[in-house]
């Protein structure tokens, strides 16, 4: 199957060199063509370049894309879509004046959504995430990382594990599993946090590499859930079953998490909401991708990441939704980069970047996804038509998605 899209107002992130990740001034360019043609064969992008030079090439499909531009979709490099009923209560008790903290601390928080994770069956859970993983696909999400960790027991953590593996067979979108199991100390290990840590070293992350179920671990380093000793025992146990980190560090309190992660080659740090001149000064000339998670601030009312000083300081970023139950119930590419624009002061590039090429790094798809690249998935957002790309973030709260292609098919739930 040959499709060939032409006189398409601007083409997008065209990436011809074979490229990781861009950092500092680099996240300021964003290469296009205007006036472009695309050519994909199956899953794959073929051919693009000048409507000068549009091929007279047989194609099964032409699909006239004047005035609408062409990006390649976004890439999610931090999610928990996973996850068993919502938290709207904790919603509305942080709006009569309780803090994240404070419900954490009466037993709600992770472990409300653990409670609720343990009581449904595999299958139950498998509907409910399927909707979400419809959901970010129509608004132009072409992969994704999924975690676990809101099961925090073998069996719960197994069954969310197995549901991210059906959901990768089911959907045409890339997805990459983690296993967060030191998310929270669960209340059958209360007061016994070496105990619950133990259990994952010893039982779960075994049983998790003999099947398979996941690419990457993850451990939230904060006060009052996991310190950095936890931290680098987690990560070792991970790196002896080949599990690369990506670990939630420094949303609340800046503890050296993002320095535990560069020693254990973490892939990326995620949420930097504190960031120290330190954390700064650490992540430069690593391969470790920073990830900052808006709509989380957003959503909790907590500083954004620093990201325009992290970017001057020369440092790359990726930008992802974090989509939870608790603090970012949201999915949405599209407003991630409106926020970030809005709120972080990145330019439209610096989104765009951050929210494909950079953003597939940090999953470590950056050889199929994250650019209009020939040999990438022909995984395509076909916009409305519109004036610029930086109506994308400017128009917060749509989007201006027309038509979603992964791997070459029109995707539509
Ligand atoms: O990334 N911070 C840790 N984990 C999630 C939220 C967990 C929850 O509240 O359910 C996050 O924000
Ligand atoms: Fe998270």
């Amino acid at each position: 199957m040959r499709i060939l899209f032409k006189n398409i107002k601007e083409l997008v992130q065209v990436r011809t060199a074979n490229l990781s990740f861009v950092s500092g001034k680099e996240m300021k360019e964003l290469p296009t063509i205007k006036n472009a043609y695309l050519l994909i064969e199956n899953d794959r992008i073929v051919d693009f370049g000048s409507m000068d030079d549009c091929p007279l090439t047989q194609t099964d499909e032409i699909i006239d894309a004047t005035g609408k531009m062409i990006l390649p979709t976004w890439c999610d490099s931090h999610t928990h879509i996973v996850y068993a009923g919502n938290r709207e209560g904790e919603f509305v008790d942080r709006i009569n004046g309780m803090s994240y903290e404070e419900i954490a601390n009466r037993g709600g928080g992770i472990l409300n959504s653990a409670k609720k994770l343990n009581e449904i069956s595999e299958e139950a859970l498998y509907l409910e995430s399927e909707v979400r993983v419809k959901e970010v696909i129509n608004l132009g999400t072409g992969a994704v990382e999924i975690k676990s960790g809101y099961g925090l027991t073998v069996a719960s953590e197994l069954k969310m594990l197995r549901v991210i593996k059906k959901l990768k067979d089911n959907y045409p979108i890339e997805i990459k599993a983690t296993f967060l199991g030191a998310h929270a100390v669960p209340a059958d290990f209360k007061g016994n946090k070496e105990g619950y840590l133990q259990m994952l070293i010893d039982e779960l992350i075994p049983k998790i590499a003999a099947e398979n179920l996941a690419e990457y671990i993850d451990i939230f380093c904060e006060t009052g859930y996991f310190s950095v000793a936890d931290t680098e025992l987690i990560l070792e146990a991970g790196k002896k079953y080949g599990l690369v980190p990506k670990i939630h560090v420094n949303q609340f309190n800046a503890i050296g998490g993002v320095q535990a992660g560069i020693k254990f080659n973490a892939l990326s740090v995620d949420h930097l909401e504190e960031m120290r001149d330190e954390d700064i000064e650490a992540l430069k000339g690593t391969k470790t991708m920073p990830v900052a998670l808006p709509s989380c601030s957003y959503f909790l009312s907590i500083p954004y990441t620093p990201a325009r000083k992290m970017i001057d300081a020369g440092l790359p970023l990726a930008l992802a939704t974090d989509y939870n139950p608790g603090s970012t119930p949201s999915g949405n590419m599209n407003f991630v980069i409106s926020t970030a624009c809005i709120k972080m002061k990145l330019t439209p590039e610096e989104a765009i970047n951050a929210a494909t090429i950079n953003g597939a790094y940090a999953m470590g798809l950056e050889k199929e996804v994250g650019s209009i690249t020939i040999g990438k998935q022909a995984n395509l957002i076909l916009t409305k038509p519109i004036n610029s790309y930086a109506f994308i973030p400017y128009s917060f709260g749509c989007n201006q998605i027309e038509k979603v292609y992964l791997k070459g098919i029109e995707i539509k739930y």
